[in-house]
């Protein structure tokens, strides 16, 4: 009997998960949000509209209303300091869907490795290896985000290539919320994509590779502006290993990197290096760091990327085996994306602003003894 452990991230801000995609629906706890956040639920319900299934034709037709049920943790719409705990419902799984998957193996999905570890494996929608958990990560990361906002923070992300399509984006940091949901002519940017000319690319080829039964991946773009320096602790909890873990713990992430990233392989130093600009605030000339260095954000805006694999789950007649060996063929049923990389966005920003948030709580508790603790001391009545 094996436990299915490492369900909760963070170490001061502290992320549970719990849920299965064809059981009852999926809660999710964030422990050591500070007391007296005004916590915004429609813009909480913005960002799991964000992740939704069915919100386009470029998705997965699954509906679900993905309405956030608060449990815990506010009173009046602030949060108390307690946990809050958040609750969103499954409506719409069909779990004969998945009925011939029950003894088979779909390749490139969880199937054959949750069989061997656990002996069991709960078939329908793939149970706790779903992409839905990733519905409560959205949740806890719209009240991570509300924190970073209250010190000037944000985390924005998009989809920077769908295949060979690749998004002409030429400052990062200064990509808004607005283009990357909106289109110039006012419609939905269905792609999240927001080099408009790509983003109509992106669709067409979306489009061309459902009709194919297929699917395709590409790569998201996660900036993250107004992070202060200071964030990370040497050595194994560097910011940089954090956030590539929290990116990495998404399903279908193949790789992550941070400023130049893979680039950094063909550069010299003296391509690579940022020059200083000033201490007071840090600045560099560049920003190929990516905004760590040392594992310590350096103040400069923080630039990640996640590799996005196509979707295992096609329509297509593929070779498997069947739990016992057998050889057979599987043609995958059901509803699913034919590209991830629209409704990862949100998932991304999640994993990046929770990270966030517990680094700043971690910087803030290990504050010198000299500095503000915002606490007051018996007796006073005053702040210290
Ligand atoms: C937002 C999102 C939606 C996903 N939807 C699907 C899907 O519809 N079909 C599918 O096969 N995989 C989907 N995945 C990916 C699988 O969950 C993932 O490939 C699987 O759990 C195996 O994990 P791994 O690819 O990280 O090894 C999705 C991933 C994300 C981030």
């Amino acid at each position: 009997m094996r436990a299915m452990a490492g369900s909760t991230l963070g170490t001061l801000l502290r992320v549970t998960t719990a849920g299965e995609s064809h059981g009852p629906g999926y809660v999710v706890i964030v422990d050591g949000v500070p007391a007296g956040l005004a916590v915004d639920l429609e813009a909480l319900r913005a960002e799991l509209g964000r992740r939704r299934p069915g919100q386009s034709r470029l998705v997965t037709q699954r509906r679900e209303e993905d309405e956030p049920e608060v449990l815990a943790g506010l009173l009046d719409g602030q949060t108390t300091g307690a946990p809050i705990a958040i609750l969103v419902r499954n409506r719409d799984a069909r779990s004969a869907d998945y009925d011939e998957l029950a003894g088979v193996w779909r390749p490139g999905h969880a199937d054959a490795t949750f069989d061997l570890k656990y002996g069991l494996r709960d078939h329908r929608g793939g149970g706790r290896s779903s992409a839905r958990e990733t519905v409560a990560r959205v949740a806890a990361g719209a009240v991570a985000k509300q924190l970073l906002a209250t010190f000037g923070c944000r985390v924005v992300g998009w989809v920077r290539q769908v295949g060979e399509v690749v998004a002409e984006v030429p400052d990062p940091a200064a990509v808004t919320p607005g283009q990357v949901e909106t289109l110039p002519d006012g419609s939905p940017n269905l792609v999240r994509c927001p080099d408009p000319a790509a983003a109509a690319a992106m669709a067409a080829l979306i489009e061309r590779v459902r009709r194919e039964r297929d699917s395709i991946g590409g790569i998201a773009e996660i900036v993250a502006t107004g992070v202060p320096a200071g964030l990370g602790e040497p050595v194994f909890d560097k910011l940089k290993a954090d956030l590539g873990k929290a990116l990495l713990s998404i399903p279908a992430v193949m790789g992550v990197e941070t400023g130049v990233g893979f680039g950094c392989a063909v550069l010299r130093g003296s391509q690579c290096n940022d020059p200083w600009l000033s201490a007071e605030p840090l600045r560099t000339a560049t920003n190929r760091h990516g905004g760590t260095l040392g594992g310590i954000s350096s103040g400069m805006p923080l630039v990640l990327r996640a590799a996005v694999k196509p979707a295992s789950s096609i329509a297509r007649e593929q070779g498997t085996v069947r739990r016992d060996g057998t050889p057979t063929t599987v043609r995958v049923k059901g509803r699913h994306d034919p590209c991830l990389l629209p409704r990862f966005v949100p998932v991304g920003e999640a994993m990046v602003a929770l990270v966030l948030a517990d680094h700043w709580l971690r910087a803030r508790a290990a504050a010198p003894l000299s500095a503000s603790m915002g606490v007051r001391s018996p007796g006073s009545g005053e702040a210290e």
